[in-house]
């Protein structure tokens, strides 16, 4: 029989975001049993969760979301009643050369965890009492927003005075652009529709661009602060105008655990923390914080920065308007950008060890050191 009040499955636990979430999950609930499940593609790194893997409720289950066989027999095996599904390839240039691999993951495999939590609680006396499948998606199923800012204004700094009211809520039309977002708007609908049509109790969140630790370095923010820390060019698309809204990712963390437990079935809440910035301005950040704590002569390396062919189909601002989950929930990021973007890039180079071993590959061999040979 099992000793724990709960079981929880995290998908995708060994990437960026999930790892913040098992972490904060496995610490802040010893009663619960928590299972990082993840495929440990190149973007998984169970170097992420070396501080909980030794912890009692921590289990790490090494499967592909695509394997429908697989997935039910651990959740019938461990009696899983919570699936948080962060599991997905996400990295928007990868999927506009290789989109195959975004619907594989992003669209079959939610639908076949769907479609295993179904059958499984579905088998169960007391069904879908007291169960819960918690799809993260990402504010890019919206499609983009206009860039509406006042010249010059966006340098001075982010939030909604400079750009006007403009964002996408709740209820914003589905709009997406590139492979990716497509295949997480698929997901997405998948999601609901089992609510719809089983009655799966489901509940969606759609997030806005995270930044902070354990990021894989071919996004922004860790690709350029290891740049800059090598004097390696910063490829800067386009004319750097585009406008992201960024969160820190443990407050998104916190932001999951709170809408796990507290959030109404089959509703949608958006995530954000009312923070645009420009591109360039993120960048020009970045080398003067780094610069500064290297101590080298401040803005020093901003000829690193070199202007490159944008990416297809760019879209040009996103904005995530959170004020649903604010108001019904209470949450709120905790964070102000300034001392987010200075920890960030306090961590990165201090874990120089962590960047090297990803960028050179070698955290795909911590598996074998953590449990012997796949
Ligand atoms: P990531 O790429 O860092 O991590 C993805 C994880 O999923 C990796 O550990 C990988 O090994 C695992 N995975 C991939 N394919 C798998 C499969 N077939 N089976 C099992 N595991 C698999 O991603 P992230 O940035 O942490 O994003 C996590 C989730 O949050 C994604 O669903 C993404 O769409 C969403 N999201 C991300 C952001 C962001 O800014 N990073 C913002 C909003 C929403
Ligand atoms: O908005 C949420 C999304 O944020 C998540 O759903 C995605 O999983 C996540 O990858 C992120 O998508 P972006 O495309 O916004 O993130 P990325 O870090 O790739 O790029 C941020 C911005 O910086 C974007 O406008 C493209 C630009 N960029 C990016 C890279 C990697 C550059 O100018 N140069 C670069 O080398």
């Amino acid at each position: 029989m099992d000793t724990y009040k709960r079981t929880i499955v995290i998908t995708g636990g060994a990437g960026f975001i999930g790892n913040h979430v098992v972490r904060l999950f496995v610490n802040k609930y010893p009663e619960y049993r928590i299972i990082c499940l993840d495929a440990l593609t190149y973007a998984g790194n169970l170097a992420n969760l070396a501080d909980v893997a030794d912890k009692p409720n921590y289990e790490f289950a090494h499967l592909d979301i695509c394997d429908f066989d697989a997935i039910l027999a651990l959740l019938r095996t461990k009696h899983v009643d919570g699936i948080i599904h962060l599991a997905a390839e996400s990295h928007v240039d990868r999927s506009i050369s290789d989109p195959f691999a975004f619907a594989r993951t992003n669209v079959l495999g939610t639908l076949s965890l769907l479609q295993a939590a179904r059958t499984y609680w579905e088998s169960l006396p007391e069904k879908y009492e007291g169960k819960r499948f918690y799809h993260i998606s990402t504010d890019e199923v919206y499609g983009a927003l206009a860039l509406t800012c006042p010249e010059g204004k966006a340098a001075e700094f982010s939030a909604h005075e400079v750009y006007g009211d403009d964002f996408f809520v709740e209820t914003s039309k589905y709009a997406p652009h590139s492979p990716y977002s497509a295949s997480k708007a698929s997901s997405d609908h998948f999601v609901r529709a089992f609510h719809d049509t089983y009655g799966l109790p489901t509940i969606v969140t759609n997030c806005s661009n995270n930044y902070g630790p354990y990021q894989f370095p071919e996004k922004l923010i860790p690709l350029f602060i290891n740049n800059i820390r090598h004097r390696k060019p910063l490829p800067v698309y386009g004319k750097g105008e585009n406008v992201r809204d960024w969160l820190y990712v443990e407050d998104h963390a916190r932001a999951i655990d709170l809408i796990f437990h507290k959030g109404k079935i089959a509703e949608t809440y958006n995530i954000g923390g009312f923070n645009e910035w420009k591109n360039i301005d993120i960048v020009r950040i970045l080398i003067k914080t780094v610069d500064r704590l290297l101590g080298r002569k401040e803005g020093e390396d901003l000829n690193l920065i070199t202007y490159v062919t944008d990416r297809l189909g760019h879209d040009a601002r996103y904005a995530i308007d959170s004020r649903k989950l604010q108001r019904e929930l209470g949450w709120e990021p905790s964070l102000q950008f300034e001392e987010g973007i200075e920890r960030t890039v306090r961590w990165y180079l201090d874990n120089q060890e962590w960047l090297d071993n990803v960028t050179t590959g070698e955290y795909q061999n911590y598996y074998e050191k953590m449990y012997g040979k796949r």
